[in-house]
């Protein structure tokens, strides 16, 4: 097997989860390299579901190393009662296969804190709809040079330091401008404390872990959380989140060469949904958005929130396919199309009187984005049990050769239930 990355193609939850754990089959180890636990990976085998927010999707398949890449932002407390979850449940979850980058950033109760007060301050229309787990406010003090790592929860003198300057700051924030109470450094680290001790064990040089692995002839696979139109730079900024999702951070994200990176494969819901706020061309407000949302079970896996469902939309795949080059598409939730007497296709959006086949770049320019659709006949058929392109029934085999031809990429995968055995190639 080559080394591969998983993206998500449009705003995320397209399936990753279930894709990577099926593939992690044959790899040697899995690497988260962005996001933290605002992604919720949905793994469900013979029958029984895993929910996974930090932890890579391959952790079910033993033996397997999984990584915390450096590009991830890590809430202690959610890894740990993830990591107690799955041992409950017998998985092997030892610091022998799972590490967590050295330099991977710490969400602290502060990034949280200003997560909620921040979003509770915006105006109706404005909220992002963060899943308030303090992902923007960590990746901020990334960048502003303030941040936590995880090796500093080895250093207990340091940790209190960098924590007692970076309340300096914002506990103004927190009690001037959004009235909260401000936090108490030496309570912050406290409660930390027990959970950095019995994280330390888990610290590791993963970038060198990666590059063992292959030099001992295995194969990696990159996963990628959240999607495309979700990227810091590349989505529908300001409604987006705090990371780069794009398939070529998964090189800088984990700390390898992009010379590593040869399948990617971009994970593609057969139609489309969206998360909290932001502009969504496609989106239904009617009866077949209901049916697409009972029907696929569309709630967030992080945050139970409803999810906005809507038809296909190729400006958004292709813009997907130009960012990311993906070597093939993992279309996913076929199944949920069965029963819809005609499908739609967004092809391309009329925007300020013009025919576009891009996304508009302009802030909230898709908002102004109408849809242009072409119309296929749906299928009756109930095809969870498919196991192969031939058994499909005609009109769905036609709309998966459209959706091809659309975007100029082939389909390796087809996912037709959440199950691991679910799944065909082509
Ligand atoms: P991720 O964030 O991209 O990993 O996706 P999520 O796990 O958040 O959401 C995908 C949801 O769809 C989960 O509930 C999966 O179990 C489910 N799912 C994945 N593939 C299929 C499929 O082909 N058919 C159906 N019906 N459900 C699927
Ligand atoms: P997976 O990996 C869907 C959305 C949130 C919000 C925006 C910013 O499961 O596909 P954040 O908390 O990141 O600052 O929120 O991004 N969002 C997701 N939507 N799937 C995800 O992850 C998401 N992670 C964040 O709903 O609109
Ligand atoms: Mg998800």
């Amino acid at each position: 097997m080559s080394n591969i990355v998983v993206f998500g193609s449009q705003w995320g939850d397209e399936g990753k989860g279930k894709i990577v754990d099926m593939l992690a089959q044959d790899a040697a180890a899995i690497v988260r390299f962005q996001g933290g636990n605002n992604a919720g990976h949905t793994l469900v085998v013979g029958g029984e579901k895993c929910i996974l927010h930090l932890i890579p999707s391959g952790i079910l398949h033993p033996g397997k190393i999984c990584l915390i890449g450096n590009g991830v932002v890590l809430d202690p407390e959610v890894f740990l009662r993830e990591i107690d979850t799955l041992a409950l449940k017998g998985v092997d979850v030892s610091p022998a296969r799972l590490m967590v980058s050295k330099k991977t950033h710490v969400i602290m109760s502060y990034h949280r804190a200003i997560d909620s007060a921040r979003e509770g301050a915006l105006s109706q229309g404005a909220k992002i709809g963060t899943t308030g787990r303090g992902i923007g406010p960590c990746y901020e003090d990334k960048m502003h040079r303030c941040g936590i790592r995880a090796a500093d929860l080895a250093d207990p003198e340091l940790l209190r330091s960098k924590i007692e300057n970076a309340l300096v700051e914002k506990n103004v924030l927190l009690t001037r401008l959004y009235g909260c109470e401000a936090m108490d450094p030496e309570q912050v680290f406290r409660e930390l404390l027990p959970f950095a001790e019995r994280l330390r064990p888990y610290l590791a040089d993963v970038s060198t872990v990666i590059q063992q692995a292959t030099q001992a002839g295995g194969t990696v696979l990159f996963e990628g959380a959240q999607g495309t139109h979700l990227d810091i730079d590349h989505g529908t900024y300001p409604f987006v989140t705090s990371s780069t999702t794009v398939s070529g951070n998964a090189a800088s994200g984990s700390g390898c060469s992009p010379r590593m990176l040869e399948r990617i494969i971009a994970i593609v819901k057969a139609y489309t949904t969206r998360v909290g706020g932001g502009p969504f061309p496609t989106e239904l407000d009617d009866e077949t958005g209901c049916y697409l949302q009972e029907k696929g079970g569309e709630f967030g896996a992080t945050t139970g929130r409803k999810r906005r469902c809507g038809w296909l939309d190729l400006v958004v795949l292709r813009e997907s396919v130009r960012l990311n080059g993906p070597t093939e598409l993992a279309v996913t939730k076929l199944d949920v199309l069965s029963g819809l007497a005609e499908l739609k296709i967004c092809v391309a959006y009329e925007y300020r009187g013009q025919r576009v086949e891009y996304p508009p770049q302009e802030q909230n320019g898709m908002a102004f984005a109408t849809p242009l659709y072409e119309t296929m006949p749906g299928w009756s058929e109930d095809i969870t049990g498919v196991t192969s392109w031939a058994g499909l029934p005609e009109n769905a085999r036609r709309y998966l050769a459209r959706l091809a031809e659309l975007s100029g990429v082939r389909i390796g995968m087809v996912s037709v239930g959440p199950d691991r055995c679910q799944t065909f190639t082509e």
